[in-house]
């Protein structure tokens, strides 16, 4: 094993780890089957096949959910969620600051007015009372991002939404197998939206479902999503406005695949997460978030850890990264601040909002929070995460021999 005393990789000694993590996608002969079972059976599209609506069921089940939607993507669900529940033009929808700039876009497609609120310091989640302070009178939902698969606190979310009469929809992109008090996140709000984009915990490249568990909205989401028809009407009823938000069976059969080793898969990540936050948590400057006991189970998206300069001889959060990408760690990056975005700092809101200028000046909005994890944290990818133990603890390893090396490489570097 190389010694955490040798000389950082950064600066020309030899990796902790030469030997890449596991990649992602994970396929095998069961994407394979069910890929040429749809291909030649035909069907193609969900108008003449069962394979993406069943797999939608199965995925809404897993997490506690009685209905599924198979849709296009993790941008889409949301943005039928929200049509679903009638918000639209002046109704203001409040999201996370600290986000996929999708969570924000939805309420603007229904040509509603995203309100940017500031987060919990810790969990990098929506923080419950910045949501309460920031409710209008025309505030009509909130949208809560299960950050890197950590939930939010939903119980003080689903007690403020009853008690003000909002919607929640809850954007799960990050959090497939999380679990709140024994019911799986997406089924708490009135929706739950997850994504089967590439990187996500299950992927068919691009997909999408929303579960929930009132008929009504279900249907109201799926007619939005099926160019605005009635089930069990003639195919040419349209009886309301809505897009086409379909998957196609390709995907179903790919996810159908993906869902059946994702158990195993999510028992893995949780076990190695648990490991790996215990062994960074002994590092001075490194701070895991605080695994809320009512999670039983977090889908982690991304392995996220705070990152404190000054116990590191100053060493910039950008060199730290270098750092450890030279040691072989596989890292993504944080999401800035969702109003520091082009879109958001000059309201580029077109099509959208065309008929009036909005109302809030996002320039001016400032989240401290969002603002400071965006520059202190480090977001590691999932694959990592599906390695033996000893692999995952390199990890630690690498971050330990930096901070053991902090001053030389500081030095180095500047
Ligand atoms: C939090 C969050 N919401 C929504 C989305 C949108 O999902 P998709 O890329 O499938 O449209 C993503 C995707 O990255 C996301 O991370």
């Amino acid at each position: 094993m190389t010694s955490l005393l040798g000389t950082p990789a950064i600066l020309g000694g030899s990796p902790i780890r030469s030997v890449d993590y596991p990649s992602w996608p994970v396929w095998d002969a069961g994407e394979r089957e069910g890929l040429l079972t749809v291909l030649e059976a035909g069907g193609w599209w969900q108008g003449n096949g069962t394979v993406a609506a069943d797999f939608a069921a199965d995925f809404a089940h897993y997490h506690s959910a009685r209905f599924g939607l198979a849709l296009t993507n993790g941008t889409h669900t949301l943005e039928a969620a929200l049509a679903a529940c009638d918000i639209g033009d002046d109704d203001e929808v409040i999201v996370p600051g600290m986000t996929f700039v999708a969570s924000a876009t939805a309420a603007l497609a229904v040509n509603a007015i995203p309100i940017l609120v500031d987060i919990d310091a810790d969990t990098l989640c929506i923080d419950v009372a910045a949501a309460e302070a920031a409710i209008t009178a025309r505030t009509k939902a909130i949208i809560a991002v299960h950050v890197a698969g950590a939930a939010c606190d939903l119980d003080a979310l689903t007690e403020l939404c009853t008690r003000r009469g909002l919607r929640l929809v809850e954007d799960c992109a990050h959090a497939h197998g999380t679990v709140w008090r024994g019911r799986g996140v997406g089924s708490w709000g009135d929706f739950g939206s997850f994504s089967m984009q590439r990187s996500k915990l299950m992927t068919a490249g691009e997909g999408g479902v929303l579960i929930c568990n009132d008929e009504a909205l279900r249907d109201a989401a799926w007619a939005y999503a099926d160019c605005g028809r009635v089930q069990g009407e003639w195919f040419y009823h349209h009886a309301t406005y809505g897009s086409n938000l379909r998957m196609t069976e390709w995907q179903g059969a790919v996810l159908s695949a993906q869902l059946g080793r994702f158990p195993a898969q999510n028992q893995t990540r949780n076990d190695n997460a648990v490991a790996l936050n215990a062994a960074l948590d002994a590092i001075p400057g490194i701070r895991t978030p605080r695994r809320d006991p009512r999670m039983s189970s977090q889908g982690n998206y991304c392995f996220v850890f705070h990152y404190d300069h000054s116990q590191f001889a100053g060493l910039p959060l950008k060199q730290f990264e270098a750092a450890l990408a030279a040691e072989g760690i596989p890292m993504g990056v944080s999401y800035p601040a969702l109003s520091d975005l082009s879109i958001f700092r000059n309201s580029n809101f077109a099509p959208r909002l065309r008929h009036r200028a909005p109302d809030v000046d996002y320039a001016s909005v400032r989240l401290p929070r969002v603002e400071h994890a965006a520059a202190s944290t480090v977001w590691l990818q999932h694959r990592m995460l599906l390695a033996d133990r000893e692999s995952v603890l390199d990890v630690a390893r690498a971050v330990e021999r930096i901070h053991l090396h902090a001053a030389g490489i500081a030095n180095e570097l500047s």
